[in-house]
């Protein structure tokens, strides 16, 4: 570690994968590759600690294949108050020393790390949270193969696969040591979603009910350099709970990642004698596509009119008369997505939401703010802190709308199954539940 400056500097070494890239320049590729030692990017480790962390006090976490601790810093840093304890598992001495080295910058925290091999030691423990990066081995290079399918077999009762690569020994010893209620989270090759030896391992995550989620991150985008293989990330949740399967691509643009579309196939679907990333992680939609083109090719999109505070803006019928709005203040408004379910939406449609009481008008108080009922109207809405509101705050006057005329064409903003086009016949502004 460079002399640090100040806490600053500790902070911003720490908390970021500095310390592996710098342990990397020192380790030769050799034995590099013979203790799978490529290290976590700190975005991805702070993306699975956020799984872990996610609403929930966590007293024992596991790191199987600790390397340099890097989940660990990133549970703290997504957690700042952590109380609990880290146990790390690490096979290379030069790793454990820098670890520990690490940790001794963070004296408030409890932690075990041990000198051993993760899959030859007997561990009782049960753990709320495990983050792992495993080592990634092919089969005949792993030593004492066949004791250790020995082992996990009759740990687990599967019926392992001798081909299989070192990580899916850590996957089921692992997600054997979950505690109830625990969360874990894997950064493992994509190739088991595929292969045979996949098979006994998705079988298993299955029928424990523990995997919740898979990310398979897109085959441009390489996390590892050095490593030829495309990766995926395992969230699992020990919840007794059959909760439906979500797939989803994590694509990267430049410095960022983010997710398609989570896809949720329905149960009988997911089978694991299937090959899984090709059939059931929806492919995102790029420009390679040749049959689609940019929307912007077509015309400009834009988001819906933000209000700042629906309940304050929208009116229905009953409303109008209440608050006697005059209807030149008044805009004929989509306010939410289920008010257009067809293609066309036509001013019969309209009339229809209107006359059976839905909110479908929208204030624009700026267009006459003379007016004796929208100045009381004004008032009342002052009185309930409309004003200050988190957009309302920063219009002048507060209550003017943005000006964001009616668009020929909308479509759904969030979509739980499909994307929705509508041609908006009717000419109505719309708010954010369409674009
Ligand atoms: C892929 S690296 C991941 C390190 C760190 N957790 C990260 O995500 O950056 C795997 C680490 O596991 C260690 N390792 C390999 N085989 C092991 C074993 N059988 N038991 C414990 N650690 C092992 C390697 O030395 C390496 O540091």
């Amino acid at each position: 570690m460079p002399t640090p400056g100040s806490f600053a500097d500790i902070y911003h070494y720490l908390f970021s994968d500095k310390p592996e890239r710098e342990f990397s320049l020192s380790v030769p590729k050799e034995k590099a590759r013979k203790y799978g030692q490529y290290f976590t990017p700190y975005p991805v480790a702070r993306y699975m600690a956020d799984w872990v962390n996610q609403n929930r006090s966590i007293n024992l976490v596991l790191d199987p294949a600790a390397g340099l601790g890097i989940f660990f810093r990133a549970v703290m840093e997504g957690h700042p108050n952590f109380s609990g304890t880290f146990f790390g598992y690490e096979i290379d001495f030069a790793a454990l020393e820098k670890l520990k080295g690490l940790f001794v910058y963070l004296p408030s925290v409890k932690n075990c790390f041990i000198s051993e091999n993760y899959l030859s030691i007997e561990d009782d423990r049960k753990y709320d949270a495990i983050l792992c990066n495993p080592p990634y081995i092919q089969y005949k290079r792993i030593p004492n193969r066949k004791d250790l399918i020995k082992r996990v077999e009759g740990e687990s009762g599967l019926h392992i696969n001798p081909q299989s690569n070192v990580y899916s020994y850590f996957i089921i010893r692992a997600a054997l040591a979950l505690a109830t209620n625990g969360r874990a989270a894997f950064l493992v090759p994509s190739e088991f979603l595929n292969s045979e030896f996949g098979i006994p391992i998705k079988e298993f995550l299955i029928r424990r009910n523990l995997i919740k989620k898979i990310l398979l991150f897109d085959a441009q985008s390489s996390i590892f350099p050095d490593a030829i293989t495309t990766s995926s990330i395992l969230l699992l949740e020990n919840n007794q709970q059959k909760d439906p399967i979500q797939f989803a691509r994590l694509i990267q643009q430049g410095q960022s990642t983010y997710l398609s579309d989570l896809n949720t196939p329905p149960h009988p679907e997911i089978n694991p004698a299937q090959k899984w990333s090709a059939r059931l992680i929806s492919k995102p939609i790029t420009k390679h596509s040749r049959r689609l083109i940019p929307l912007s090719q077509i015309g400009r999109v834009s988001r819906g009119i933000a209000t700042g505070d629906n309940r304050f803006f929208t009116f229905d019928n009953q409303k109008i008369k209440r608050y006697e709005i005059p209807a030149r203040c008044l805009l004929p408004c989509l306010t939410r997505a289920s008010q257009a379910r067809t293609s066309i939406f036509s001013q019969i449609q309209f009339e229809h939401l209107a006359n059976s009481g839905k909110s479908v008008y929208l204030l624009d108080a700026s267009l006459d703010p003379e007016n004796s009922s929208i100045q009381a109207y004004i008032r009342f809405g002052e009185a309930n802190k409309s004003h200050n509101r988190f957009l309302t705050r920063s219009r002048d006057p507060w209550y003017r709308i943005e000006n964001r005329p009616p668009a020929p064409i909308l479509f759904t903003t969030f979509s739980r199954n499909q994307l929705r086009f509508i041609r908006n016949e009717a000419n109505v502004y719309n708010l954010t539940c369409f674009h």
